[in-house]
């Protein structure tokens, strides 16, 4: 039972008494619509919104928050809708919160290493303004031209340099956050350390959207690397590819900053995409491995180290990419395989299981054993020195759509059900949102899922926020 109210035009005045009439769309279907899905291919998991409210100011949307509490209407924070699970899917229609308006740098500390922004800001702005003082953002999640910061906050983002520098959350050190009750905290600030209390930080890092919305983010910021390399290294088959992956990570003393895998569908997918030619020469399957340090001559002897180990272990080809245009160029083609699979068929379900470094091989080995057994294609690629592996399931193109939406969740649970047994778990970095919501179970126990689901009544006793994201409640 819908437990929520409708959005009436009396609430519309209101809302705009908070927001100023330009920022709030009401009963407009063409402008609302966009804001009904976020990058998932297949239209199911939209939901429309009643409405639409651009905050731009933590004061707004803490009356914002208010006001839906008091009304019973859901609101649903959303940032540039690049999300992957559906996190920004007004799921009970209400209000979508947009955050596009509040896309300030704050503060660029040079001193303390910190750079503070609001949630609206583009990831890919930050880079250049810290650039100049040899300091950088070390989160490099693939839709960095496009999402926002808040997003990556609230998603955790990973990304394609997670294996040296990690994700998100470890660069998030100060949130200013407005609670689903509408209270404004701070959470943490420029510190280093900070044991003062439970680790909130780091609970609302991740949280999807459903513990707090961030109005200004502090992120901690690292020594720009003067020395970067990537190597393209060719396989014949996406099978030996992978099998080199925990081998150079054992390889003592060398943490390479990526280690990307593509299959051979995903980067010609990517490729024609782009109207761009890698010269795989009759490749399966490609590593994309970046090694980056402050001396070169290091960056080089390490590189020549990875290089060999990709010999030994059968590779066909390594490529050094030593110079920003080549490297950019496969960067690009790897950061556009979704999206060129997008383009392809919305009959296709982008998964983002992770499994202990070791086990990716075995990961890579089952799901094509899940795509015979189904008779379907599953395109792997993904970030394999992270043991994070986008397999997608693509609809065999003799189903009838129906046939396809009964066979998806059977497929993703032989695929959840093989992640778990290799000690891996759902999402290493879309998160959960309401498209695997379901599975949750597979891989949390009750007693697990009972302290989710109690923060969450505990910070938002009205279920305002982000409903029916994680789990429902
Ligand atoms: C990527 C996105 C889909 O890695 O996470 O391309
Ligand atoms: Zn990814």
């Amino acid at each position: 039972m819908n437990q929520y109210q409708s959005v009436t035009p009396s609430m519309i005045e209101e809302l705009k008494t908070i927001v100023g009439a330009a920022n709030v769309v009401f009963g407009d279907i063409e402008k609302l619509e966009p804001l009904s899905h976020d990058e998932i291919a297949e239209r199911s998991y939209a939901h429309m919104p009643e409405c639409v409210v651009r905050a731009g100011t933590a004061a707004e949307i803490a009356a914002i928050l208010k006001f839906a509490n008091r009304e019973r209407v859901p609101v649903t924070p959303r940032g540039a809708g690049s999300g992957l699970s559906g996190g920004a899917v007004p799921l009970y229609g209400g209000i979508v919160l947009l955050c596009d308006r509040m896309n300030r740098v704050i503060e660029f500390d040079r001193d303390n290493m910190t750079i503070t922004v609001e949630p609206g800001l583009v990831t890919n702005e930050i880079n250049p303004i810290v650039r100049e003082a040899g300091l950088f953002f070390a989160g490099y999640p693939m839709s960095l031209e496009t999402c926002f910061v808040g997003g990556n906050v609230a998603e955790n983002a990973g990304g394609g340099k997670a294996v040296k520098y990690g994700v998100t959350g470890r660069y998030v050190i100060g949130l200013e956050v407005v609670t689903p009750t509408g209270e404004i905290v701070r959470l943490g600030g420029k510190l280093m350390k900070d044991v003062t209390g439970y680790n909130l930080l780091q609970l609302m890092v991740g949280s999807e959207g459903t513990l707090g919305i961030f109005t200004e983010i502090t992120l901690k910021l690292m020594p720009l690397p003067r020395a970067s390399v990537d190597l393209l290294v060719l396989f014949e088959t996406a099978e030996a590819a992978i099998a080199v992956v925990p081998r150079i990570m054992t390889l003592g003393g060398i943490i390479p900053t990526a280690i990307e895998f593509m299959d051979k569908t995903s980067i010609d997918a990517s490729c024609q995409y782009l109207n761009e030619t890698i010269n795989s020469r009759g490749a399966g399957a490609m590593l994309l491995i970046t090694v980056d340090g402050q001396d070169a001559a290091q960056v080089e002897r390490e590189y020549d180290v990875v290089g060999e180990s990709c010999f030994a272990c059968g590779a066909l080809e390594v490529f050094v990419a030593d110079n920003h245009t080549t490297s950019e160029r496969v960067w690009k083609v790897r950061r556009n395989i979704a999206e060129a699979f997008k383009v392809q068929s919305p009959h296709q379900s982008l998964e983002d299981i992770v499994v202990p470094i070791a086990a990716i091989p075995k990961m890579v080995s089952g799901a094509a054993e899940i795509a015979k057994k189904w008779d379907i294609a599953i395109p792997c690629y993904g970030h394999a020195g992270d043991g994070n592996l986008h397999a997608t399931p693509v609809m065999n193109p003799a189903w009838t759509d129906d046939e396809w939406h009964g066979k998806l969740p059977l497929i993703l649970t032989d695929l959840y059900r093989l992640t778990v047994s290799l000690g891996g778990t759902l999402s290493g970095e879309h998160g959960i949102g309401h498209k695997r919501k379901e599975y949750m179970p597979m891989v949390c126990s009750p007693a697990h899922m009972e302290m989710m689901r109690a923060i969450k009544r505990a910070l938002d006793p009205g279920l305002i926020l982000n409903p029916g994201k994680i789990f429902d409640s």
